[in-house]
């Protein structure tokens, strides 16, 4: 098949690349010629494991182009993917869609044939719809076309994978000739194609992140109890997971969610239940607890140093979002810097892939940006753990103890093994569980149910 993906970023890329493999012709259209250039010359602008080889091996073949030209990428597609971002607006909380319907409006001025033009970037319920006004508004007389949404779920770190071994396709029309087509793209894949109407596939995956974060929020609210009562938030998650109605992932309690999807999407599907005159009270509280586990980590680290942190040296390992990315949009990490360095802090700061990325937000004041993790350790007061890489669970508790001036680490990610750190002879401070480095005075923990038993 020809396909015109539209947005060569996280979705659309690793979407034009993959649909590459699969044997199609495509042609990657971006408003951003330094991107396509970067990508032309073989350099990729976002890390992604795997992403390289088979965007260089389906250019080579012949399969893989790019353009900045929207009209000469659609020329002969019979598909065409939007994957522009839809970030939210600052204001409003919903999803900003100027991309989308600026996208619309020149596929429709330059609809020559049938074509169907498919949503993959994350848009609310409604949207389809208006990309199928506007396209009609701008089309000539007796264009024929019709729109479908085909969210896509793939993870930032496993893209390329979870493309091509996606739980689920969801395609939403209200064409059956669309569905047909659109179909005929994932049919080899050994996957359940779920096919809908256009509302719902757009409601699948609002409704797909939000219970996630969802997921997430509800694992940091067992954690402040789990931390209050004494027992061990990563014991609780572990025994949970293991039930398959409710599965290990998303449970790890830390300092909160961020990225470019769960807060946004979160936030815009909130925002979508207000219009329809409904308060999604759950979803105001994932958000909430959210935004709280930030502060509930800073306060363990004003707890110890004191509130104004002038003087102090901390090293923070992990800047991305998440671990296998250098995606730091949203990202908590950062959030943490920013918060420790207005508090008066010098900060030691490495991530395996998001330095470059982390450095055009952050700057140069206070933060030197290490070469590696037991560089950036070197004569620090504390150790932050802030993103879950790999790497940074299996540190050498001795080279760390070497390095550190201060044998303190705050384990924003629960990270590290609470009894090894604490045998190895740290202060170790991690999110719901108790260990040497908190104060529970002021939690009445189980007392209230011993008590009981003790006055029998
Ligand atoms: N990143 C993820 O993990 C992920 C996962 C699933 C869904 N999504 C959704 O997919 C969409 C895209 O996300 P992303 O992370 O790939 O965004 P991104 O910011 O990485 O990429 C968007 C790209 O669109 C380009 N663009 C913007 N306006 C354009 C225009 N008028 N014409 C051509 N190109 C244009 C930008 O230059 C950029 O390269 C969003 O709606 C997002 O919510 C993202």
């Amino acid at each position: 098949m020809k396909i015109c993906v539209i947005g060569t970023g996280y979705v659309g890329l690793v979407g034009a690349a993959i649909f590459a493999d699969w044997g199609n012709e495509v042609v990657g259209v971006d408003i951003d010629p330094k991107k396509l250039k970067m990508i032309e010359s073989g350099e990729m602008p976002i890390y992604e494991p795997g992403l390289s080889e088979v965007v260089l091996a389906n250019m080579k073949a012949g399969r893989l182009s790019f353009t900045t030209s929207l009209p000469r990428g659609m020329k002969d597609a019979e598909i065409i993917f939007i994957c522009v971002g839809t970030p939210q607006n600052e204001i409003t909380g919903a999803a900003d869609l100027s991309a989308v319907w600026a996208v619309a409006r020149e596929i429709g001025e330059n609809l020559d044939g049938y074509k169907v033009i498919v949503t993959k970037s994350t848009v609310p319920v409604g949207t389809n719809e208006r990309v199928k006004k506007i396209i009609r508004k701008y089309a000539s007389k007796g264009k024929r076309f019709d729109v479908a949404s085909n969210p896509e779920f793939l993870r930032e770190g496993s893209s390329v994978e979870d493309m091509r071994e996606t739980d689920r396709v969801v395609i939403g029309s209200d064409s059956k000739k669309a569905l047909k087509i659109v179909r005929s793209l994932y049919e080899h894949l050994n996957t359940t194609i779920v096919e809908t109407d256009l509302r719902s596939s757009e409601m699948i995956k609002y409704a797909s992140n939000s219970f996630l974060a969802t997921k997430i929020s509800f694992i940091n609210e067992m954690a402040q109890i789990c931390e209050r009562a004494g027992a061990d938030v990563s014991e609780v998650s572990y025994g949970m997971g293991l039930d398959k109605r409710i599965g290990k992932y998303f449970l790890n309690a830390g300092i909160g969610y961020g990225g470019s999807c769960f807060p946004k999407d979160v936030a815009a599907l909130y925002k979508t239940s207000t219009d329809q005159a409904y308060d999604f009270k759950l979803l105001r509280a994932v958000m909430e607890v959210n935004d709280r586990q930030k502060d509930y980590f800073m306060e363990k680290i004003s707890g110890h140093f004191g509130k104004n942190l002038t003087g102090k040296t901390l090293a923070c390992l992990g800047l991305a979002f998440k671990n296998n990315t250098d995606d730091i949009r949203e990202s908590v990490s950062i959030e943490v810097v920013r918060t420790l360095r207005g508090n008066g802090a010098r900060l030691k700061v490495f991530d395996p892939e998001a330095m470059e990325n982390a450095q055009k937000v952050l700057g140069d004041e206070m933060i030197e940006y290490s070469e590696d993790i037991y560089e950036t350790l070197k004569g620090a007061d504390a150790l932050c753990l802030l993103t879950e890489w790999k790497q940074f669970s299996q540190l050498d508790l001795d080279r760390v103890k070497k390095a550190l001036n201060g044998k303190v680490i705050f384990d924003g990610r629960n990270l590290l093994d609470k009894e090894q750190v604490q045998k190895a002879g740290f202060t170790y401070y991690a999110i719901g569980k108790r260990t040497n480095g908190g104060d529970y005075k002021h939690f009445t923990g189980v007392s209230a149910i011993l008590e009981d038993v003790s006055d029998e």
